[in-house]
């Protein structure tokens, strides 16, 4: 059998996208399957199933990653390669969803290759709240994993109705016994190779007509939980010149952060996507607001900047408006870069299976950026087609799933045949 040659079977992957984009199927296009929620516990052992229904070694740890092994010639450490199952509320089917089933795909073609059996065992692994919507920070699990946050620190986060991540965990059976491998105190290597198939969602793939993606890295991602205590009163009463208006003050928050990212440029993002005000009626004003400010850069320098600027104009609307202003950080990462060995297989394999690529950093946060703390990595992008993704509406073209899944399995056979780095 020559390796080279092997390729995935293409209806088994798309045949298992649509089945799992059925548990949470939000009837239009999209899916809703949030961390630890019963809709993520029935897409778990759908694919776990599918893990063991291979033959595969399943282990789940105690923040519930879930890692499947197929063994190689010898015990060495293994190359992993895989992604994250949960959603947003307004998730699509592709995010996370294909790096997860393309890795089983993987695996599934190199079992079903006879007489195939690489140096190294290989393993696919989907990683417990990557999306941190639900439960802050995102890629919570991949975090646990590689020792970036303890496991007692992560059982303790709460979601916005005050329920405990470990409760819930343990509730949809997917408190597992096995540690996380990362540095001490949790015991086993780190993997040789890491390697995350995942759709761009982003324009710029399909904008300039490339198929492959070579992620040269993750941008930095910073979070802060604002809140703003006013005071509420009678809309109609009470004179502009004695409102202390949260509303106001939250507004002008949103209004200053796409400011920021305007002074900053280059690839300064800002974003408020979530807020609320209370009591949130017509005829009052606001007393108080929460709302979370998204902020993210390819450069550490300017992400510290795009804070202290957003640091700066709470301090003046918390004057101006009388009002009372608190900040939590919710998550916050720096940039990562990833291994030159593995972006430069990443695109000679896509060159040589005849596809175009382009190198690129990854707007989204990935797993791939947590397990760059302890083993070489890389990422693999494929197109979204107008660029859409965290909506119903986000779409890859079916030869594009296969072709990244292609060079996943690619990707891999080579670094499963290393002795050594
Ligand atoms: C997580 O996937 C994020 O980029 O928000
Ligand atoms: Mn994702
Ligand atoms: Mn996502």
């Amino acid at each position: 059998m020559n390796l080279a040659e092997l390729r995935i079977n293409p209806e088994r992957l798309l045949g298992r996208l649509e089945a799992l984009a059925e548990i949470g199927d939000t009837g239009d296009g999209g899916c809703c399957r949030l961390a630890l929620t019963d809709e993520d516990r029935e897409g778990r052992d759908l694919v776990v199933g599918w893990m063991r229904d291979l033959g595969l070694e399943v282990v789940v740890d105690v923040v519930g990653n879930v890692v499947a092994t197929y063994p190689g010639q010898t015990g060495e450490t293994p190359v992993m390669f895989g992604s994250h199952i949960d959603t947003v509320r307004t998730g699509g089917r592709y995010d996370g969803n294909l790096g997860v089933l393309a890795g089983l795909e993987v695996i599934e073609t190199l079992s079903a290759a006879a007489g195939v059996a690489l140096h190294r065992p290989v393993a696919v692994a989907f990683f417990t709240d990557e999306e941190g919507s639900r439960f802050p920070p995102d890629m919570l699990g991949s975090l646990v994993y590689v020792g970036g946050m303890t496991a007692e620190e992560a059982h303790d986060v709460r979601d916005s109705d005050g329920i405990r991540l470990g409760d819930d965990l343990a509730r949809i059976g997917y408190l597992g016994p096995a540690p996380c491998p990362g540095p001490a105190p949790c015991p086993g290597p780190a993997p040789f190779a890491f390697v995350e198939l995942h759709i761009e969602q982003g324009p710029v793939l399909e904008h300039e007509g490339v198929r492959i993606g070579a992620v040269t890295g993750v941008q930095g991602i910073s979070w802060t939980e604002v809140r703003i205590a006013g005071q509420s009163n009678h809309a109609g009463t009470t004179p502009m010149g004695h409102r202390r208006d949260a509303g106001y003050a939250a507004a002008s928050v949103s209004m200053r952060v796409r400011e920021i990212a305007g002074e900053i440029g280059g690839t300064q993002v800002a974003t408020v996507g979530e807020m609320d005000l209370h009591p949130d009626l017509v005829n009052v004003v606001a007393g108080s607001a929460r709302l979370v400010v998204d902020m993210r850069n390819t450069l550490e320098g300017d992400l510290q900047r795009a804070e202290r600027l957003l640091n700066e104009h709470l301090g003046q609307i918390s004057a101006s408006e009388g009002v009372e202003v608190e900040t939590r950080p919710l998550a916050r990462f720096e940039p990562v870069y990833f291994d030159e060995r593995v972006i430069e297989l990443v695109q000679s394999t896509a060159q040589r299976l005849g596809h175009s690529v382009k190198r690129l950093a990854s707007g989204a946060g990935h797993d791939a950026q947590m397990l760059a703390r302890v083993c070489p990595t890389g990422m693999i992008f494929v197109p979204s087609v107008n660029g859409l993704s965290h909506n119903p509406g986000e779409f890859t073209e079916p030869p594009d799933l296969v072709a990244g899944a292609d060079v996943l399995l690619q990707v891999v056979v080579d670094l499963a045949q290393r002795k050594a780095w």
